[in-house]
């Protein structure tokens, strides 16, 4: 019996996030639609084929971060038109973040927009990606430069695709799900994520044991977000706090790509909150002594879990980064600052200000 999240806009439902056990029972939805056409990551080939004889063709995309691009959106498009879907049709993405953002995209261009879904693979996409109707592809180096929000028809939550991740790519999702319970702490999820996380660490990656805890603390981020999504889908205030983190990790990600570090996404998310937590505290003077300091906090966290702290360029050579950052407005960004878990704040600063208070 599958468990159901929806987003609501003006007593309509925008989109729904259905958490089931395993992918098979999918089937019983899809069997519904005619006009389903797969496109799938192949590292998720195992899962997507289980779909098989629900849909009408199906694609694989090799996929990585130089693999998001507006030319593999052109791609999914053609693929559509030349396997005949129309106005109809369903367009079923299988895969981490950069398969849901890309056939998200894609989705929402063909013929001005088709129906989609998605089944997120990775712990990254479920609980951010995958949810919220952000959809994008990079510009030259610059992250999610292009883009879309349009809602999911529905997103399939189940815990069973994680199985085949390796604990890396499981790890990278960490970051994102720990940003959640800083924005959102009212579960008190925060501090079991860092105990689950710290103990598959420390105990080895076996997905199957964990699955309960997984499952429930992916619940709890869907909720989370389908919330400040269902309040401010367009991002003009709440949803800004989901960028906690970002803009400095997209400045990273971009010097990374350029010098060929190969930073992940997750990991760069892990560093830009730790510097958001740095700045939080040099704006925040008042903070009562004795108190441990937020940025202490998360760094102990966040090195128990095994992500990294330390930021490997200098924030002088990332300013020009950070100024391309894509919510940035007559030249300040929304800088998202945790002041503590559970607190978390805007703060508009120009670069300079931001280079010179840290
Ligand atoms: N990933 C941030 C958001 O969906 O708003």
């Amino acid at each position: 019996m599958s468990a159901e999240i929806q987003i609501r806009s003006d007593g309509h439902v925008l989109s729904r996030i259905i958490e089931g056990k395993c992918i098979e029972e999918l089937g019983s939805i899809l069997e519904k639609e005619k006009h389903t056409y797969l496109v799938y990551d192949r590292k998720a080939g195992g899962h997507a084929r289980k779909l098989d004889s629900f849909v009408k063709a199906s694609l694989a995309l090799d996929t990585g971060e130089e693999s998001k691009t507006l030319s593999s959106v052109e791609k999914i498009c053609i693929w559509l038109l030349e396997s005949g879907a129309d106005r109809n049709a369903l367009l079923l993405a299988v895969g981490g973040g950069i398969t849901t953002d890309m056939c998200g995209m894609a989705a929402s261009i063909y013929k001005r927009g088709i129906r989609f879904a998605y089944v997120p693979t990775t712990l990254l996409a479920q609980v951010d990606a995958a949810i919220g109707g952000k959809t994008g592809v990079n510009l030259l180096s610059y992250k999610n430069m292009l883009g879309t929000i349009r809602q999911s028809e529905f997103t399939w939550m189940s815990p069973d695709v994680l199985t085949t991740l390796p604990e890396e790519e499981f790890f990278d999702g960490a970051a994102e799900l720990l940003k959640t319970f800083i924005i959102d702490n009212t579960s008190h999820s925060y501090s079991a994520a860092v105990r689950m996380l710290r103990t598959i660490r420390a105990d080895g990656w076996a997905p199957e044991d964990y699955f309960p805890q997984i499952s429930h603390l992916v619940h709890e981020a869907a909720t989370v977000k389908a919330g400040i999504v269902e309040r401010d889908q367009f991002e003009n205030g709440e949803r800004r706090l989901l960028n906690l983190g970002h803009t400095f990790a997209h400045a990273i990600e971009h010097h990374s790509r350029l010098d060929g570090s190969g930073i992940t996404h997750g990991e760069a998310v892990a560093i830009g909150i730790i510097l958001a937590a740095r700045l939080a505290e040099k704006v925040k003077k008042d903070m009562p002594s004795g108190r441990k300091s937020i940025c202490d906090r998360l760094s102990q966290d966040f090195q128990d879990c095994g992500l990294p702290v330390k930021c490997p360029y200098a924030l002088k050579d990332m300013a020009e980064a950070i100024r391309k950052d894509k919510k940035a407005e007559d030249g300040k960004i929304h800088f998202v600052l945790p002041f503590e878990i559970g607190d978390v704040r805007i703060v508009d600063l120009s670069v300079d200000e931001m280079l010179a208070i840290l």
